[in-house]
């Protein structure tokens, strides 16, 4: 099997996970806005992303009592390493700022945490650092935590595509029998249910390369706080849009579109 190991046992496999009672399950985040948040307060880039940090914690306290199940969010992309030598320096060193204060706590409250995206590239004592909340936390499943860092959606979707040929070129594959969930299957993010929400907070409108192949029917919901300003009550109103959402997927809902004749 060419696919990626399932690590969420109680996920419902590729398909969304907005439930009848309305969801949204899944809620995905690019956590945006850091660095005009410092820089508002004439404050150094960095101060934003240590603040942003404060707002990953609020959030991931806040989901669970808004009946989110699984929390997505864009650490750091593949495009970030371009951004100058000391904010990659200070952005690799979040994870270790978030999970020194904060993984005894996930760990005891049943915070399931895994990170997808490359881990070639990091530092090998962030990757311990990874491994280890992802072991540590390994038995939980009462939310689920998910941390894309050194991640793209496209690198994601090639690195899939090259899996998938090299078990076929092994003789492991028949090509014939991939479909798109076995192809989802082979993502970094295979196991958990598709994002019902996708958030970007800062004001600005695009994917900026998360979750490219997962958002195919994901709510967009973008407002206008800055990541370090997010709270309880940002997502509540997120939330509260999603709810507003008419989500078809690609069908009709009612019959007024059957015009006879
Ligand atoms: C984008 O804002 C934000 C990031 C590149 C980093 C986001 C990461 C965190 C908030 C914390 C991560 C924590 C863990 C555990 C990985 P920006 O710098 O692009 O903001 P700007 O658009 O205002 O400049």
């Amino acid at each position: 099997m060419a696919g990626r190991s399932k690590t969420s046992p109680e996920a419902s496999g590729p398909a969304s996970a907005a439930s009848a009672a309305g969801g949204p399950l899944h809620v995905a985040i690019v956590m945006d806005g850091n660095g005009r948040w410092a820089q508002k307060r004439g404050l150094p880039r960095t101060l934003g992303h240590r603040a942003g940090v404060e707002a990953l914690r609020r959030t991931v306290a806040a989901a669970p009592d808004l009946g989110v199940r699984w929390l997505t969010v864009y650490g750091f992309s593949t495009e970030n390493w371009s951004r100058p030598a000391a904010e990659v320096r200070e952005l690799m060193a979040l994870p270790k700022r978030y999970f020194d204060s904060d993984l005894k706590r996930l760990e005891r409250e049943g915070v399931r945490v895994r990170a997808v995206g490359r881990r070639e590239g990091l530092a090998p004592d962030l990757v311990a650092l990874l491994d280890e909340a992802e072991q540590r936390t390994a038995h939980n499943d009462r939310f689920f935590l998910q941390i894309a860092f050194n991640y793209g959606g496209q690198a994601d979707i090639a690195d899939a595509a090259r899996r998938l040929a090299e078990a076929a070129a092994a003789g492991r594959l028949d090509p014939a029998t991939i479909t798109e969930s076995v192809f989802a299957g082979s993502l970094s993010t295979a196991g958990l249910p598709l994002p019902d929400l996708i958030i970007r907070p800062s004001g600005e409108q695009r994917l900026s390369n998360f979750l490219l192949w997962e958002a195919a029917y994901a709510e967009l919901v973008f407002q206008d706080v800055l990541w370090p300003d997010y709270d309880a009550a940002s997502l509540a109103d997120a939330i509260t849009a999603f709810r507003s959402r008419d989500r078809r997927f690609g069908g009709a809902v009612s019959d007024d579109v059957l015009v006879a004749g």
